[in-house]
């Protein structure tokens, strides 16, 4: 005969279950729960091995399932235990556990300047190189810097709502604008220094342009600005081709076509050949004596050379970039080729 019923041992256990999770559950400190863990789990006096002593007290056909109730108490007050311990650690213990500092690294990705910041570096490097000093301009500017004192009068068609962007917002009578060229900056810097002078200038300029392969509503120039005594065209040519050699490597060869433009005069369009193709870069010209009279400037005594192109087609041309549209579209797989 069994001295033990089954009956009277699933009673003994769940009760200790339930004991068992309440002292740990009320254990706030590691001196409580280390007690609770001798008490119910301890090896030699353990309530729990107390309990599996009575198992050799039942019937041969009871011990399984008993067995199993014991097993099953016994893994719920162990994982009660393990929470508690890691509850009172403040929740890291396994977290600290799971990094593996063996694990090769994340790989670092390195990027780099966009290629049309590049090109704007490269230009005002190879420019400096023949004392040319960089300067910039506003990007919203008033009629007489982007017009009126380049000769553009209030009849250019240049002057068109249709051609730019104007804003909301005036000066005096006049909306401001965004600039549509940088040509503005010569005005600027004439306006604040005295002759001799030469300066590049960078920067965005904005026409209300359908993007198509060659245009963008905004885009860059390059503006060069020299007043010096006894400028000519000769001097023009020189600087831009020794820019354009440096720039693209090699001997470019620069063409000037006869052109028109309300602040040179003469005034001409600027190509470059390379790789046996010649392109449009901009256009240039000998600042226009009305423009020099403007800035309070002596027609009589210094002359000056300017000229403008387009950064995105001198970048196209070099990087061999057949749409420009490209610069602008964020597509990391094209920009990393720079
Ligand atoms: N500003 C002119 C343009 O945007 C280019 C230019 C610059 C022409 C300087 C002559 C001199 O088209």
């Amino acid at each position: 005969m069994a001295d033990v019923s089954l009956d009277e041992f699933l009673a003994e256990i769940e009760g200790l279950r339930a004991e068992a999770s309440a002292a740990l559950d009320a254990a706030t400190d590691e001196v409580a729960m280390e007690a609770a863990r001798i008490e119910f789990l301890g090896a030699r006096s353990g309530r729990l091995k107390a309990i599996q002593k009575m198992l050799g007290s039942l019937a041969a056909a009871d011990k399984p399932a008993a067995g199993k109730h014991f097993n099953d108490a016994k893994a719920a007050i162990t994982a009660l235990l393990a929470a508690v311990q890691e509850r009172l650690a403040g929740g890291t213990a396994t977290t600290i556990e799971s990094i593996d500092v063996t694990l090769p690294g994340e790989p670092v990705r390195f990027g780099h300047l966009h290629p049309i910041t590049q090109t704007i570096r490269r230009v005002q490097e190879i420019m400096a190189r023949l004392g040319f000093e960089s300067v910039t301009g506003p990007e919203v500017e008033d009629q007489w810097h982007n017009f009126e004192a380049l000769a553009i009068g209030t009849e250019h068609p240049a002057r068109d709502p249709l051609d730019n962007f104007y804003l909301a917002v005036a000066r005096g009578a006049d909306p401001l604008l965004l600039r549509s060229q940088t040509s503005t900056v010569q005005i600027r810097v004439m306006e604040k220094r005295k002759p001799p002078l030469r300066i590049v200038s960078l920067g965005r300029v904005y026409r209300p342009d359908t993007a198509d392969a060659t245009h963008y509503p905004m885009f860059h120039q390059v503006e060069g600005l020299l007043v010096e005594q006894g400028t000519t065209m000769a001097h023009l040519k020189s600087v831009l081709r020794f820019f354009a050699s440096s720039f693209l490597g090699g001997d470019v060869k620069v063409r000037f076509r006869p052109s028109f433009f309300p602040f040179t005069e003469p005034s001409v369009e600027v190509d470059m050949e390379w790789g046996g193709r010649w392109i449009e870069m901009g256009g240039a010209g000998m600042v226009d004596p009305a423009v020099l009279e403007a800035v309070g400037y002596d027609p009589d005594a210094v002359t000056g050379f300017a000229f403008g192109l387009g950064v995105e087609r001198i970048a196209a041309r070099k990087y061999g970039v057949a749409d420009i549209r490209d610069f602008y579209r964020n597509d990391v797989r094209f920009l990393q080729q720079f």
